[in-house]
């Protein structure tokens, strides 16, 4: 028999899920069986009506939720939703962000504040409430939207690049202190996906093939190659695999 991902009977929350990579993370856990998915996002609009509507016809319940990540009390209302429907939380998907390319000097305070709280804070509040549950359970997988930007400094940002590597140091900190309850946490570094937000920084043509010509596949990548690595990560064949950040980047390092 061909080895294939499952997610069978598995409850999942994905955050950020009405377009780009969340709802590409959505629907591959859909595909690869998921039992239940709460997906959120900042509205409820014609996207994420319509995610709910494709993630049913794969054969999932499905919560759908609004509100802003970011905000005290919604990812864990999220969460808290999902567990009460569903009794229980398998895979926690903090996927939300927001990112536009800018300099120190254009960046204010305020502005640091907002990126910190959606791309950072909400990863913080995710992992505390669904740790609370998958601790009882003794199982469960965090993975979490980080960036090559968290790696390498990036082009976006100094709020974003920050946001993305306290990320990564959020999934040590979480792997090492949660892995004796049975829950794993990962991160996601992914390159240049081609999503609504890698068009708002690829504006300027020449910044843009500047950055494509340091891709060594050459090309962006895809949702739903990023989706694939997320699933291969929530599933049990990942078993033993803890505490890192995959990169998924066709082959850029730096
Ligand atoms: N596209 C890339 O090249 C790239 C690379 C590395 C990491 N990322 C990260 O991947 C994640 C998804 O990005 P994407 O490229 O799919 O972007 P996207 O803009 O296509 O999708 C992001 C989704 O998150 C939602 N969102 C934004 N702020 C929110 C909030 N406060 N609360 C709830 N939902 C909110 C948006 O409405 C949108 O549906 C982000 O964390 C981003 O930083 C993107």
């Amino acid at each position: 028999m061909a080895l294939e991902i499952s997610l069978a009977g598995k409850v999942a929350v994905v955050t950020g899920a009405a377009r780009g990579m969340g709802r590409a993370i959505a629907l591959k856990f859909a595909d690869a069986g998921c039992a239940a998915i709460a997906v959120n996002d900042l509205r409820i609009d014609d996207d994420l009506h319509s995610l709910g509507g494709e993630l049913r016809k794969r054969g999932s319940d499905v919560i759908v939720f609004e509100g802003d990540v970011s905000k005290s009390g919604v990812v864990s209302g999220l969460i808290d939703a999902a567990v009460a429907k569903w009794g229980k939380i398998d895979i926690l998907m903090n996927n939300a962000g927001i990112g536009r390319k800018v300099d120190i000097f254009g960046t204010s305070e305020e502005q640091w504040d907002k990126t910190l709280g959606i791309n950072l804070k909400s990863v913080f509040m995710g992992m505390k409430s669904a740790g609370t549950y998958m601790k009882e359970q003794g199982y469960g997988v965090i993975i979490n939207m980080a960036s090559m930007s968290g790696v390498t400094g990036g082009s976006q940002g100094p709020d974003y690049s920050a946001s993305k590597a306290g990320i990564i140091a959020l999934t040590k900190f979480g792997a090492k202190t949660l892995g004796k309850f049975g829950i794993r946490v990962l991160a996601l570094a992914p390159g240049y996906i081609q999503t609504d937000l890698l068009d708002s920084l690829f504006t300027d043509p020449k910044f843009k093939a500047e950055r494509l010509a340091a891709i060594p596949m050459g090309r962006t990548g895809t949702p739903e190659e990023v989706a694939n690595v997320a699933a291969f990560l929530a599933s049990d064949l990942a078993s033993y695999v803890s505490g890192d950040t995959i990169l998924i980047t066709g082959g850029r390092l730096s």
